[in-house]
């Protein structure tokens, strides 16, 4: 590599030529550096930053290597859950946890937010459904996430599963995250009780096509009229 790819002009993004140039990295097979400048835009906070860690551990990340089938629980009927239902429809992964106290409630409201305007814009032709997948099995089990879905959108599905269960969906998803903050919410540093801590966490959406197939992704800069925009154009 000669040096830094040119950084996506923002001003393109609502085109979604973003993501289009953010593929084209990934299937040219473009390294950590060329990702860099994707998590670069939301370094503001610690979610970012885990973002840009795993970023930098992620070696290629081709279209085709994105993604695959899982079967998680479903939180609110607590019987297992296949990602093969998710067929015959689009659907928008997130993956988060229940415990977080910006950045998935944002996204959340933003995912639920655009798929209300899909829904208007299509006048209901378009079903878009949104899946929440837990990144936090020791604390979000069905009685955490079922609740905590049902205050974003009434169709959102919550999903969790066993700690093998997650690790390998967050691995064919290239999910990055990691435990971190313990004791930061009470100060006790290393003495802090063993359920008190965060998770930083790559901010991506991830659109799946009506075969359950990976299209392509939102990261945090997405308003939710963009995101519902490029779902308009996209889920047909
Ligand atoms: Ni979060």
């Amino acid at each position: 590599m000669t040096g830094p790819p040119t950084p996506p002009n923002p001003a393109t993004k609502s085109t979604g030529s973003y993501n289009v140039s953010y593929a084209s990295l990934a299937l040219a097979g473009v390294t950590g550096a060329g990702l860099y400048y994707f998590f670069e835009k939301t370094k503001s906070d610690r979610h970012a930053r885990a973002a840009l860690k795993g970023a930098q551990h992620a070696k290629v990340v081709g279209q085709a290597d994105i993604g695959g089938p899982f079967t998680l629980t479903d939180a609110s009927t607590k019987k297992l859950f296949s990602s093969e239902q998710l067929k015959g429809g689009y659907s928008l992964l997130y993956f988060g946890f229940c415990h977080c106290p910006d950045i998935c409630p944002d996204e959340l409201e933003k995912i639920a937010s655009a798929i209300d305007m899909v829904d208007k814009g299509s006048n209901g032709a378009t079903k878009v459904t949104p899946v929440f997948i837990t990144l936090d099995p020791e604390r979000d089990g069905p009685a955490q996430v079922a609740p905590y879905v049902k205050e974003f959108h009434p169709r959102m599905i919550g999903l969790t599963g066993s700690k093998e269960e997650i690790t390998k969906v967050t691995k064919s998803w290239r999910v990055y995250y990691t435990k971190a903050g313990v004791g930061e919410m009470t100060g006790n540093g290393g003495g802090a009780a063993d359920d008190d801590y965060l998770i930083d966490h790559s901010i991506i959406t991830y659109l799946l096509d009506k075969d359950g197939n990976f299209v392509t992704f939102f990261g945090k800069n997405y308003t939710d009229a963009e995101m519902a925009q490029r779902l308009l154009d996209i889920c047909k």
